[in-house]
């Protein structure tokens, strides 16, 4: 099947690289129309931005630290200037900072939650707010918006030594779930791409050596490590009317990563 987000407007938030910049490549691949955001690493957001346009998409970069509210409203006036609106948004942007639980922190503990889960919050309120001034439009899509947040499988699996981190990712589950859940009356989808171990500069320690690599193999019953585009793949799904009964759930794109591999010859 053949998706297409043709007619689509998509804001993705930490596009510059990583995860993000993955989903903004896939969306824009699928044919909607990108705002690639970025925080600090502007050169990279603007690559991005005109390889997508070299390849006949259309594409944006767009200052905007998500943690701040102005910030926000800023990423979605751009979406409105440059677009005409916004149909997508996929709330993408986070960090890691991690020590050893008695030595994180207040300030990293702050971070994380201020990026991970207030940043996700501030730009979904943001997004439902636009969705409804926006009014639904039938020729576009039969939903008046969808929000995508990027969770982990942290969502679920505790990390030592991450403890910011996990904590951020289980609070963005249920933020999830209870916008899903009082926003589905409304024609709003809101779901959740949980991804695992994907090959980016995040988790850099995990796969650059190769005894850091076997390791990480041994959790991921599928023997390999994800790619970006692993992720964009499943994002394109979700932003599509191909996925229009979906509501309130959280797709986890991890090899098996959940399945708990050390069963597989304990227990
Ligand atoms: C983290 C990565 C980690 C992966 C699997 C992600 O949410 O950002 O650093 O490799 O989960 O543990």
């Amino acid at each position: 099947m053949q998706l297409s987000l043709e007619k689509n407007r998509a804001i993705v938030t930490g596009a510059s690289s990583g995860i993000g910049e993955g989903i903004a490549r896939a969306l824009a691949a699928a044919g909607a129309s990108i705002i690639v955001n970025y925080r600090s690493d502007r050169e990279s957001a603007e690559r991005i931005a005109s390889e997508i346009r070299e390849t006949g998409g259309r594409a944006e970069p767009v200052q905007a630290d998500v943690s701040k509210p102005e910030d926000c409203e800023k990423l979605f006036d751009a979406a409105d200037r440059l677009f005409g609106g916004v149909d997508i948004v996929v709330a993408n942007a986070g960090i890691q900072r991690d020590a050893a639980f008695t030595d994180l922190s207040l300030e990293d503990w702050r971070k994380v939650i201020d990026v991970n889960l207030t940043g996700q919050f501030l730009c979904a309120q943001e997004a439902i707010r636009r969705f409804r001034q926006q009014g639904i439009d039938r020729d576009r899509s039969p939903a008046l918006g969808k929000v995508i947040f990027t969770n982990s499988v942290h969502q679920e699996i505790p990390w030592a030594g991450h403890a910011n981190y996990a904590t951020a990712k289980g609070g963005l589950k249920l933020l999830m779930e209870t916008m899903a859940q009082e926003l589905a009356c409304e024609k709003i989808r809101v779901n959740a791409i949980a991804p695992g171990a994907i090959k980016t500069d995040i988790n850099r320690d995990a796969w650059e050596d190769e005894e850091a690599r076997r390791k990480l193999l041994e959790l991921i019953p599928y023997q390999r490590i994800g790619e970006p585009e692993d992720v964009g793949q499943a994002a394109v799904w979700l932003a599509s009317d191909a996925s229009d009964y979906v509501v309130g759930t959280t797709l986890f794109v991890d090899g098996g990563m959940m399945l708990y591999p050390g069963f597989r010859k304990g227990g």
